[in-house]
C-alpha cells in the first residue's frame, strides 16, 4: 500500500506545531523548500524544520526546490531532515550533491519537473533512495495533476526496483487512484490532507481504504 506524505506547504503556518498533530498518523512528512529562483515562490528554511523536529515522529522528507542545493545540505540535515531530495534541473553537480547528502547521514533523492525525461536520472539511479516525479510545475500547492509524467514510474521501477517513487503535485481523492495504479510508493498530498476536516480520514481515503 502506498504511503501518504502530507505536504506542509498546505498547513496553517500560524500553527505549524498543531498542524503536525493533525497528521500524527502519517509516517512521512513532506517539507517543501523554495528559493524564489528555481521556482517563483518562497517557503521556509532550516529553522522551521528544526523547530518542528521535536514535535513530529514522522520521517522528514525535505524537497529542495533550489538552484544551488549543495551549500544547504548540512544545515537541513542538522535541522532534522531524514530524506533530502533535490532537483536534477538544479545547477549543482548531482553527483556531488548526492555525496553531500549521503555524508550528512540523510537519504538522497532526486526530483524532476513534469517535462524532464526520466533518462536524466539514470546515471545516478544506483545511488538514489527515492525519486520524486512532479505532476505539477513546482512552486505552488493546489494545482491540477498532469497525468503524463506518471508514465515515468514504471520505467524507473523496471530499471531501479530499489527506488522509492513519490508522486508530488495535485494528488486528490480523484487523482490518487491513477497515481497508485501507476505504481507510486508515496503520494505527496498537501491540500487534500491539510484542507480536509479530518486529515487522518483523508489519508486513509487517499490510500484507497475506507474512511
Ligand atoms: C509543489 C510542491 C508540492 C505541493 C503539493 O511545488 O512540491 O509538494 O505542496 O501540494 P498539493 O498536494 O496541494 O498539490
Ligand atoms: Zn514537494
Amino acid at each position: 500500500m502506498a504511503y501518504i506524505a502530507p505536504s506542509l506547504l498546505a498547513a496553517d503556518f500560524s500553527a505549524l506545531g498543531k498542524e503536525l498533530e493533525r497528521v500524527r498518523e502519517a509516517e512521512i512528512l513532506h517539507i517543501d523548500i523554495m528559493d524564489g529562483c528555481f521556482v517563483p515562490n518562497l517557503s521556509m528554511g532550516p529553522q522551521v524544520v528544526q523547530a518542528l523536529r521535536p514535535k513530529g515522529g514522522q520521517v522528514f522528507d525535505v524537497h529542495l526546490m533550489l538552484v544551488h542545493p549543495l551549500p544547504y545540505i548540512d544545515s537541513f540535515r542538522k535541522a532534522g531532515a531524514d530524506w533530502i531530495t533535490f532537483h536534477i534541473e538544479s545547477q549543482d553537480d548531482p553527483g556531488k550533491v548526492i555525496d553531500a547528502i549521503v555524508e550528512s547521514g540523510a537519504k538522497p533523492g532526486l526530483a524532476l519537473r513534469p517535462g524532464t525525461p526520466i533518462e536524466e536520472l539514470y546515471p545516478y539511479g544506483e545511488r538514489l533512495h527515492s525519486v520524486t516525479v512532479m505532476t505539477v510545475e513546482p512552486g505552488f500547492g493546489g494545482q491540477k495533476l498532469m497525468p503524463e509524467p506518471l508514465k515515468k514510474i514504471r520505467e524507473l521501477k523496471q530499471r531501479f526496483p530499489h527506488i522509492l517513487v513519490e508522486v508530488d503535485g495535485g494528488v486528490t481523492l480523484e487523482t490518487a487512484p491513477q497515481c497508485r495504479e501507476a505504481g507510486a510508493d508515496v503520494l505527496v498530498a498537501g491540500t487534500a490532507v491539510f484542507g480536509a476536516e479530518r486529515p487522518g480520514e483523508a489519508m486513509v481515503l487517499l490510500q484507497g481504504g475506507q474512511g
